[in-house]
């Protein structure tokens, strides 16, 4: 078993030490993160571009894959990336929200309330946005679809500018460098609130398969899900300005 607890940080009067850096986040919530975060921003910036379409929709189907993988380290992750760790009810987060503007904010080593429900938020919306855009792909629901589609992807936008803003309210009021940690994986803390491994060959494993997905995807070895033809056609019935391109 590999040990993730580092140097002590803070002791106290008594001596024994009470917080010291700890593993929070195994490396495929880490890897999970910022590729999420890439496949999104990339999405978000093709989506206007005729040119980088196959751009735009692989970055979508690997959104979606992250997602499905993310669900499922929902249920089988190591501590704090269990939902049942950080995902709480309406009066969890109006507590956590409260104690923020009392001035005596709530401290969790995993996910807060607030930041949770932004976390759930992404995760359904992203899923709607690949499944809407799909659609629209495929040219199912019109013009109405690829309104919809557009739609939810700029809600995703708008709780992304929350979240990054939620991450650094959070890491002044708390004291502590949030964006270093989702980098590094660790934080300060209880030594019982640390987990006992990092994961990676799981993260190997996800960054493989999602490699070997991205490139058969490009290589026309998922009929279906990516069609240049079919995106050459969209592109020709020209079914909405928006989507078509000045590039
Ligand atoms: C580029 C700016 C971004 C920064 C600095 C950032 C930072 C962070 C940080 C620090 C956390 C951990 C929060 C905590 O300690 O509770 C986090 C979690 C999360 N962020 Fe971001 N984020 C960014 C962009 C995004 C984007 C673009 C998305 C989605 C499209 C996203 C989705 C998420 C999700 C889903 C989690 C939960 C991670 C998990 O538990 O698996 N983030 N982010």
């Amino acid at each position: 078993m590999e040990t993730t607890a580092m140097n002590s940080q803070s002791t106290p009067a008594g001596g024994k030490p009470t917080h010291i850096r700890i593993l929070v986040w195994d490396v495929p919530v880490r890897v999970f993160h910022w590729a999420l975060a890439g496949s999104f921003i990339t999405a978000f910036v093709t989506a206007e571009s005729e040119a980088f379409r196959n751009v735009h929709v692989v970055s979508g189907y690997l959104m979606l894959a992250l997602i499905v993988f993310r669900v499922v380290w929902g249920f089988v992750g190591t501590r704090h990336a269990r939902f049942s760790d950080f995902v709480r009810g309406p009066g969890a987060v109006v507590n956590y929200v409260r104690s923020l503007i009392n001035g005596n904010p709530e401290h969790h080593v995993g996910h807060n309330p607030a930041g949770a429900l932004a976390i759930i938020l992404l995760l359904l919306l992203g899923v709607g946005t690949v499944a809407s855009g799909w659609m629209s792909f495929n040219e199912i629901g019109g013009d109405a679809l690829g309104e919809l589609h557009e739609g939810i992807a700029t809600t995703m936008l708008a709780v992304v500018v929350v979240h990054v803003l939620g991450v650094i309210v959070s890491s002044f009021l708390h004291r502590e460098n949030l964006l270093r940690s989702m980098l590094t994986g660790y934080k300060d803390g209880p030594r019982e609130d640390g987990i006992g491994h990092r994961r990676g060959i799981i993260a190997i494993a996800l960054v493989a398969v999602l490699g070997w997905f991205g490139w058969g995807l490009t290589q026309g070895q998922f009929p279906g899900l990516l069609d240049a033809n079919a995106a050459a056609q969209q592109a020709h019935h020209g079914e909405s300005g928006e989507h078509d391109d000045e590039d």
